[in-house]
């Protein structure tokens, strides 16, 4: 509350993109953990950043999460249809429910703006031997040169300890992360407090690499309870846009 009584939100939003060197940040009233109304302003505030910066021509990565998911139905078909842009998955599947899966947003998305997909049927968790034999694929080579050649990614934050539970990593690998200090996740990652990187995985998908050349990194997460995690992925210091509610907002004005 004091937070809120001191500041609006765009002084919110201008003090994060200062502070982070933010090319934009969207603040939208209210906590989206409490209140469906504020999720899907935060989902229509993300749909618009997203129509602000495809154009003709773009390969845009998403990740899954039920906050992307509302990005999705939020999205509103642009006047003219935007041609020659392809939506993929950012990672493969997290053997999450069909609706919040990578796959499932990347052709909802690009359905509604009238741009093609291509999709990922990989599960995003593979052993050595499972990656090296689908690396060689063909059909896998062609959508994950894609994948990688996104310019604009767009991706939910998650808290690291909850992100482990849905991935079903076992318990061995949650002790690791939980001694390595991992408090956010993201695009697969894990990340500590500082905003480094502790855990990676064999991925077919986007690698850390492909996210430090894209050129618009969109980040959209909103609650309380995801400030930290939200806090420590922009301390990683690769975002670009920034869409985040105002307890969220608020959690990490206290911490700066
Ligand atoms: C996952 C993304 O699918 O969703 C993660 O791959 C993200 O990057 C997570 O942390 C967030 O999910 P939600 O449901 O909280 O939006």
């Amino acid at each position: 509350p004091f937070a809120k009584e001191l500041l609006g939100l765009s002084e919110m939003e201008k003090k994060i993109r200062d502070t982070y060197g933010l090319r934009k940040v969207v603040v939208v009233p209210g906590d989206c953990e409490a209140a469906e109304t504020a999720k899907r302003e935060l989902g229509r505030a993300g749909a618009r950043a997203l129509l602000e910066v495809i154009g003709e021509n773009d390969v845009v990565a998403v990740t899954g999460g039920s906050t992307l998911a509302v990005m999705a139905e939020q999205l509103t078909p642009p006047s003219a249809p935007i041609k020659g842009s392809w939506f993929v998955p950012a990672r493969g599947g997290l053997g999450e429910s069909l609706e919040i899966q990578a796959n499932t947003i990347a052709s909802g998305m690009a359905k509604r703006v009238g741009a093609e997909y291509r999709l990922l049927h990989v599960p995003d968790l593979l052993g050595r031997e499972a990656y090296e034999s689908l690396v060689h694929d063909h059909n896998i080579q062609e959508i994950v040169s894609l994948i990688r050649k996104a310019r604009i990614v767009v991706h939910g934050i998650g808290d690291a300890m909850e992100m482990a539970r849905r991935r079903k990593l076992d318990a061995e690998m949650v002790e690791e992360l939980a001694r390595d200090g991992a408090i956010a996740e993201s695009f697969g990652y894990y990340f500590n407090e500082q905003g480094s990187v502790v855990h990676k995985m064999l991925t077919l998908g986007l690698r850390l690499e492909d996210i430090k050349s894209t050129e618009t990194i969109i980040g959209i997460a909103g609650g309380r309870s995801k400030a930290q995690a939200i806090h420590a992925v922009l301390k990683f210091g690769q975002e670009d846009i920034l869409i985040t509610d105002e307890a969220a907002a608020e959690e990490i004005i206290k911490a700066l």
